[in-house]
């Protein structure tokens, strides 16, 4: 698995770093986008839309553009969490965050920017055609949006301090990490040509790894390592954040886990795609330690 992730993380950077440069001008902003896009982020959302396609297609790769506007769409994400307006966190990556390496207006832009980006990257791909540009402009928007990640972050921040149970948890952290890594599932599977019947049980299954992944997070900041993770822990608990430890202690919060990784063990078996490079992934990021 780790010679994999490392082809794979080589793969996505090289066709990260030369977009940015295709798609911004010299100066600080372009500096300040490079800073955060080369810091060591795992890439596992452009990994899961190509490992979710190659798992059902060995068609001509489609997936190239969304993946890489997905990465920089997520790293948007990570600018603006990091501010000091929401988590006001110091380390991201490994290193400084955005704000704290260069300034708090410079870290706004190169969110907006990478944000921005993305919609032009998918939009100006010439291997997509107009149909599969608009649907993925779209399912991209929504899931990003006042109906998915933004949401989900405001009710991060309004739930601070406040008593929430499993059900609003759930709707918390299905929209701020959730909908962006369905995205990742469902695109891979579009782009493979699957029909509706599927993308709709990859849709499924796109929305439990999404909750896996932000549960597992929330586990870390309990009990990782700042080190291999490459930002601070601790971070929930000094923001008085509603997260599953908090809620059902760390046995809880995994036993809840669990309950998902079951259901889309399921869903992966129904799809007849359960030794796939996909499913390797999906259990490879449930039981990460970074
Ligand atoms: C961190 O995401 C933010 C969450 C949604 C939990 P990742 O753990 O994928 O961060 P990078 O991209 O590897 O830095
Ligand atoms: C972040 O959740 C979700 C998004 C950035 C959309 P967290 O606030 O838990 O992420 P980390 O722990 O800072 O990476
Ligand atoms: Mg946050
Ligand atoms: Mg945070
Ligand atoms: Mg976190």
């Amino acid at each position: 698995m780790d010679q994999y992730l490392k082809e794979q993380k080589a793969w996505i950077d090289e066709k990260i770093y030369t977009k940015i440069n295709e798609f911004t001008s010299e100066g600080r902003l372009r500096d300040s986008i490079i800073y955060s896009m080369k810091a060591g982020g795992k890439r596992l959302r452009p990994m899961l839309m190509k490992a979710t396609f190659e798992s059902f297609s060995d068609s001509d790769p489609l997936y190239v553009s969304p993946a890489v506007a997905l990465e920089m769409l997520h790293t948007y994400t990570l600018i603006h969490d990091d501010l000091p307006a929401m988590d006001d966190d110091d380390m991201r990556r490994g290193r400084w965050t955005n704000h704290i390496e260069f300034d708090e207006a410079t870290a706004i832009l190169a969110g907006d920017s990478l944000l921005t980006m993305s919609f032009e990257l998918i939009s100006s791909d010439p291997s997509l055609s107009s149909e599969q540009k608009v649907f993925i402009v779209h399912q991209l928007s929504r899931a990003a949006g006042p109906k998915g990640m933004v949401a989900g972050q405001m009710w991060d921040m309004q739930y601070e301090d406040l008593e929430t149970d499993v059900d609003t948890l759930k709707r918390i952290h299905s929209n701020k990490t959730g909908k962006l890594i369905a995205f990742s599932i469902i695109t891979g599977g579009y782009l493979a040509g699957l029909e509706e019947g599927k993308l709709q049980k990859l849709k499924e299954i796109g929305e439990a790894v999404g909750l896996i992944f932000q549960i597992q997070d929330d586990i870390l900041d309990v009990t990782g390592d700042t080190a291999k993770l490459g930002k601070a822990t601790g971070s929930d608990e000094s923001n008085l954040k509603s997260t599953y430890p908090k809620l059902l202690g760390l046995e809880g919060a995994k036993q809840e886990k669990q309950k998902y990784e079951r259901r889309v063990e399921e869903l992966l078996g129904d799809l007849e795609a359960d030794e796939t490079p996909l499913a390797d992934l999906i259990g490879y990021m449930s039981q990460r330690e970074y």
